[in-house]
């Protein structure tokens, strides 16, 4: 595979331990003979697979959905890094939209769990997006750009980043696709916005797309320039159908050997 592509599911609270152990066991089959895949597909369940997860994942890098910033402490019901640590987890997810609009999670919360995460050595996967709201008001840069600023406001390891935009009105099954000119733009100014923050190695950071990603538009959203992998909800949680997105993406979109 010529360019470097990132694909992941967010299992969301769907699949139960035996559910995403079987799962997972599954996919790793499906896509064994994509061995340039290692390192490059990842799967985020709930908490309670996680160890299970691990036990049986050879290929599939393994994440999780949320992470209290503290070590320890007096947080019942949170889980800490240190727990995700000795699981053997290696990407947090942080402020996915549901995170953010559902369970009121904030920018400030999210400043401290990818401090967190970075100084544990987790890779952060930033979930930013705009409401449609937001999107209409003309206000799409500006709310992207204050997500990314206020939760990356360390001097971190680039290589440990990763964002993925994920607009909030594309995501479910309520939501509508993104037009990949739409898509493109905003990526590009994602970038723009790293850069700055990284202007060394900025424009390493992978940029993910989410929201809706389907058998349809996957290859012209993998298609576009500015984005680096596809971050798949509901048509990712067969493993089958996960397993022939990615053979479609790579099979069809410029960049990819075939
Ligand atoms: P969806 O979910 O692909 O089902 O829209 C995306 C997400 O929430 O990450």
């Amino acid at each position: 595979m010529g360019k470097k592509f990132l694909f992941g599911t967010n299992l969301k609270m769907y699949k139960t331990n035996s559910q995403t152990v079987a799962y997972v066991q599954q996919l790793e089959a499906l896509t064994a003979d994509m061995k340039d895949l290692d390192g490059n597909l990842f799967v985020i369940p709930s908490y309670t697979a996680l160890s299970d997860t691990k036990a049986c994942s050879k290929r599939i890098r393994l994440g999780a959905q949320n992470m209290h910033w503290a070590d320890c402490g007096k947080f019942t019901g949170e889980i800490s890094p240190l727990m995700l640590k000795e699981i053997g987890v290696d990407i947090i997810e942080l402020g996915h939209s549901e995170r953010r609009h559902v369970m009121g999670e904030t920018d400030a919360d999210i400043e401290k769990k990818a401090a967190a995460a970075i100084r544990h050595g987790f890779t952060a996967l930033l979930c930013i997006g705009e409401t449609k709201e937001e999107k209409d008001a003309g206000q799409t840069a500006a709310v992207l750009s204050r997500q990314i600023r206020s939760a990356l406001k360390g001097d971190y390891p680039t290589e440990k980043i990763w964002v993925a935009y994920e607009p909030v009105w594309a995501i479910g099954e309520e939501g509508i696709p993104a037009e990949p000119a739409y898509v493109e733009q905003v990526h590009g100014q994602i970038k723009e916005v790293l850069q700055e923050i990284y202007p060394e190695c900025g424009d390493t950071i992978p940029v993910l797309y989410g929201g809706s990603v389907n058998h349809e538009n996957c290859v012209p959203f993998a298609n576009l320039k500015h984005v680096d992998g596809l971050f798949v909800g509901r048509s990712a949680w067969e493993a089958e159908s996960f397993d022939q997105l990615i053979r479609k993406v790579r099979s069809a979109a410029l960049g990819f050997e075939r």
